[in-house]
């Protein structure tokens, strides 16, 4: 694909739109969600710098801005997958294994592929591609051990400019030696990854040992050292998804008091940590994310694929002691990169623990959910003023089973619940990154063209 060409400095959508303006899991769900049926959002420089009804807004518009009408569509700020690995891309959908028999079986042999920088770099094209169909603009990523893989991610979301977190895997035991770096040989190939890219342009980046069964001791110890080494670095790991693994994991660190308490004790646990999972933790591993303000993605999809086991969303969450929570695809394991396919299986993981996920919580977690996780709100995740202009254009009339379905909604919860239970890629009529047009479902060539088409009238 070509560059993108530069999207227009000003120009402004229009449309219903969603955002929110609270936590739904601390205040009345329909309060915090904001509805607005006719919105204008005028986006400047990539940036959202104003929000709000159509009528009270249209006036005060720069002379000369394009506005694109985006009739039926409900606008939403992208979607954020804060748990994903993009290398498992080629072998979603592999049968048969819970998860360690899987990561022998499928996942080593398949990573061991990215050695091939041109491998590496014709994935990143599609995982990234596949995202933005999705209308996920911001991702948490694990990349292999290859320090290639992670040049290969960067460089594609650099040129798609994408707010991506990403980073390359450590892991020095338990894998096939073409998959095992050493202590310091990860210390050293992640400092030179870091050095090129965090904060390069969006792109951020995350120490990322694989999990606690695939790194030594020593080798916990320096990604807690490499943390330390420049603001603003992500930790990425796994944390208590199978009840085999948690079992290995007392043994391998006998000394421990938990399975968190192993990553704790590396100093790998605070502000900007995700852990993958967290369906097997007790009370005390939830106090203690709470405490420490790191955050757990939550993978439904993978949980079910794998037989894992069932998060416990609403006591993560428990007012009393909120721990951070994001929605993570966990693709290979998961089985689509849809944020709402992953509310689907969200929805029916938390009916299956007696408890309802309103359809205001489950748009909060997958976009301002997802980025407070993250400690990103303050830039993604929402729409108004003075946030990045990353957006996804959704349609809950993209089959006729949805389209039939929509006609009985009356309101806005209602056909947000639609949309999460029937949707997926093919509802997501278009997807904006940084104020510009990046995919376009019925237009595939006007994206990067600013959408030429859509523009339906100038102030
Ligand atoms: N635990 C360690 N590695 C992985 C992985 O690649 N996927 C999942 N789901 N769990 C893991
Ligand atoms: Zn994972």
């Amino acid at each position: 694909m070509p560059s993108l060409p530069p999207a227009p400095a000003r120009h402004a959508l229009r449309g219903r739109a969603i955002t929110f303006g609270a936590n739904p899991f601390l205040d009345d769900p329909a309060r915090a969600l904001v509805h607005e049926p006719d919105a204008l959002i005028l986006i400047e420089d990539g940036h959202i710098t104003r929000f709000g009804a159509f009528d009270a807004l249209h006036d005060t518009l720069p002379p000369d801005t394009p506005v694109t009408t985006w009739h039926d569509g409900i606008i939403s700020a992208g979607f954020v997958d804060t748990h994903v690995h993009y290398p498992q891309l080629p072998m979603i959908a592999a049968y048969g294994e819970q998860l360690l028999e899987w990561l022998e079986r499928y996942t080593f042999p398949t990573e061991a592929r990215f050695a091939d920088a041109d491998y590496a770099a014709g994935v990143a094209r599609r995982f990234l591609r596949e995202l933005l169909r999705a209308g996920t603009t911001s991702a948490a990523v694990y990349c292999t051990v290859h320090p290639q893989s992670v040049d290969a991610f960067f460089t594609e979301s650099a040129r798609l400019n994408t707010r991506m977190i990403a980073g390359k895997v450590l892991m020095d035991r338990n894998a096939p030696a073409n998959l095992r770096d050493t202590p310091q040989g990860g210390y050293d190939a992640s400092l030179a990854l870091i050095e090129r890219w965090h904060q390069h342009g969006r792109q951020l980046y995350a120490v990322t040992p694989r999990f606690a069964a695939t790194s030594t001791e020593e080798q916990l110890d320096l990604a807690g050292s490499l943390l330390r080494q420049r603001e603003g670095l992500f930790m990425q790991t796994h944390l208590s998804e199978n009840l085999a693994e948690v079992e290995w994991i007392s043994h391998l660190f006998p000394r421990r008091t938990s399975y968190l308490d192993v990553y704790a004790h590396a100093g790998l646990v605070g502000p900007r940590s995700v852990l993958g999972h967290g369906v097997h933790v007790d009370e005390d591993t939830f106090h203690t994310c709470h405490a420490a303000g790191c955050a757990l993605a939550h993978c439904p999809t993978s949980n079910l694929f794998l037989g894992s086991g069932a998060f416990r969303l609403f006591d993560a969450l428990d007012p009393r002691r909120p721990v951070r929570v994001g929605l993570g695809t966990d693709v290979g394991a998961g089985t689509s990169l849809s944020q709402l396919q992953t509310l689907n299986e969200a929805y029916k993981v938390a009916q299956s623990t007696g408890r309802r996920l309103h359809p205001a919580q489950a748009f909060w977690l997958a976009t301002a959910g997802g980025a407070h996780a993250l400690y990103l709100d303050d830039r993604i995740g929402t729409i108004a003023p003075g946030m990045e202009a990353d957006l996804c254009v959704l349609d809950p009339h993209a089959t006729p089973l949805m389209a039939q379905r929509a006609e009985q909604c009356e309101t806005i919860e209602d056909l947000l619940f639609v949309l999460m239970m029937l949707g997926d890629d093919r509802s997501v009529r278009a997807t904006y990154v940084a104020g510009q047009l990046v995919h376009d479902r019925d237009a595939p060539e006007a994206a990067g063209a600013r959408g030429a088409g859509h523009i339906t009238s100038f102030t």
